[in-house]
C-alpha cells in the first residue's frame, strides 16, 4: 500500500527566484515514522486539476535539527514544480511518505573523514543535508563543495552555505563554478570536463587522503567526474551518487524500444501488497506492470515513474520481467529479483511480484 501522511506546510519561501523552500510540519507522534538519515528523499503528493501527482525531493535538512525541508526548483511545464512555486503557502495541506533512499554514508564520529562532494544546481539539496550532518556530528571531519552554477543569482542556499563555511571555518571549503558568469580564475568558469578535473585532482583533490565523495547532478556529470576520480586513483566504493536523468543512453534506447515491442497484452498478473494477493491481466494500453496494476485498481507507491526513485519496487517471486531502465536499483538488488515496477515489462505469460519487500 502506498501510504501517505497528511502534513502541513510549515513555511515555504521562495529561495531563489525560481525555486521555493518548504518545511513540513510533522507532529510529534509522525517522528518515528519520518526519521531519516542524510540524502534521503520524500515523495510528495497533490491533486493538481484532478490529477494524482507525486514527486521525490531530496531532504535539505539535517536529521539532527529534527526538520523536514525540501526545495522544489520550477521546471517550465513542470506540473508538480509550478504548483509549488506558484500556488502552495503555508498552512496547506500535502501527502508526504516516509522518507526514504540510500544516498548517503552512515555518520563516523570516531574517524576523522576527508569529504568531497560535486553538485550542479538543485544537486545542492542533498548535499546540504549531509554537509550538515557530517559536519555536525564528526568533529574531525573535513568537507570541500564543488558547486556548478549559470549565475550567482541561481545558486541555492548560497547564504546558509556561507554561514555554514564560517561556523566551519578550516573544516569545510567552497569553490563554486558558473557557467553564464565569468570569474577571475579560467578553472572556475564553465562546466566539469575532463581538463578541468584533471586540474582539480592535481591540485585541489587529493584522492589518497579522500575517504568519500558525493556526486548529485546530471547523468553525463556524474559519470565523467565519478570516472576522473577513479582514473586519479580513487576506490569507486568511495563514489555516491544521485542521478538527475536528463537523457538515456544508447543501450538504454534500445532496450527501451525492444521491450516497448513485447507484447504484454493478456500475461497473468499478480500482485503480493499488503501481505494480499490481487490478480489481473495486462491489456495492451499499457507497457508495464505498475500502470497496469494502477489502472485494474491496485493502490501501489510509485514518485517518479522514470525507474529513478526506487519507491516502486517489488520482487519477482514467479515469471521473468525486464526493465526498461533502472536508475535506482543496485546489481545486488537486481541478483535478488528486484525489479522497479514502473519499468518492468513482464517477459513470461504469468508473473507474481512482491511488493511487501
Ligand atoms: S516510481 Fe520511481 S522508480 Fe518507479
Amino acid at each position: 500500500m502506498a501510504l501517505f501522511h497528511s502534513l502541513r506546510v510549515k513555511d515555504i519561501y521562495k529561495e531563489t527566484v525560481d525555486c521555493s523552500v518548504i518545511t513540513f510540519d510533522v507532529p510529534e507522534n509522525l517522528h518515528e515514522v519520518f526519521d531519516f538519515s542524510a540524502g534521503q528523499h520524500l515523495t510528495l503528493r497533490a491533486i493538481i486539476n484532478d490529477e494524482d501527482v507525486r514527486r521525490s525531493y531530496s531532504l535539505c535538512s539535517s536529521p539532527l535539527d529534527k526538520e523536514w525541508k525540501v526545495a522544489v526548483k520550477q521546471i517550465p511545464g513542470g506540473i508538480f514544480s509550478t504548483y509549488v512555486n506558484e500556488d502552495l503557502k503555508s498552512g496547506d495541506v500535502l501527502q508526504l511518505m516516509a522518507p526514504s533512499g540510500r544516498f548517503g554514508v552512515p555518520i563516523e564520529k570516531e574517524r576523522p573523514k576527508n569529504y568531497i562532494a560535486f553538485a550542479a544546481g538543485s544537486g545542492i539539496t542533498p548535499m546540504l543535508s549531509i554537509i550538515k550532518t557530517h559536519l555536525a556530528a564528526e568533529p574531525e571531519a573535513t568537507f570541500k563543495l564543488l558547486y556548478l552554477n549559470r549565475t550567482v543569482k541561481s545558486i541555492i542556499f548560497k547564504e546558509e552555505i556561507e554561514q555554514l563555511r564560517n561556523q566551519y571555518f578550516g573544516r569545510f571549503e567552497i569553490f563554486y563554478f558558473l557557467t553564464k558568469e565569468q570569474r577571475d580564475i579560467e578553472l572556475f568558469n564553465g562546466r566539469f570536463n575532463s581538463e578541468k578535473l584533471q586540474i582539480l585532482t592535481d591540485t585541489l583533490i587529493d584522492v589518497s587522503t579522500t575517504d568519500e565523495v558525493f556526486i548529485c547532478g546530471p547523468e553525463e556529470m556524474i559519470f565523467l567526474v565519478r570516472d576522473a576520480l577513479v582514473a586519479a586513483g580513487l576506490e569507486k566504493e568511495k563514489v555516491h551518487y544521485e542521478l538527475f536523468v536528463t537523457g538515456l543512453s544508447e543501450e538504454d534506447k534500445k532496450r527501451a524500444v525492444r521491450l516497448a515491442e513485447q507484447k504484454v497484452e493478456g500475461i497473468e498478473v499478480t500482485i503480493i501488497d499488503g501481505g494480499k494477493e490481487f490478480h489481473f491481466t495486462m491489456t495492451k494500453e499499457y507497457d508495464n506492470v505498475l500502470d497496469a496494476a494502477l489502472g485494474a485498481g491496485a493502490d501501489l507507491p510509485f514518485a517518479c515513474k522514470g525507474g529513478v526513485c526506487s519507491t516502486c519496487k517489488c520482487k519477482v517471486e514467479e515469471g521473468s520481467i525486464e526493465m526498461k531502465i533502472n536508475y535506482a536499483l543496485e546489481e545486488d538488488e537486481v541478483a535478488q529479483n528486484l525489479v522497479l515496477s514502473c519499468q518492468a515489462v513482464p517477459t513470461s505469460d504469468k508473473v507474481k511480484v512482491n511488493f511487501d519487500v
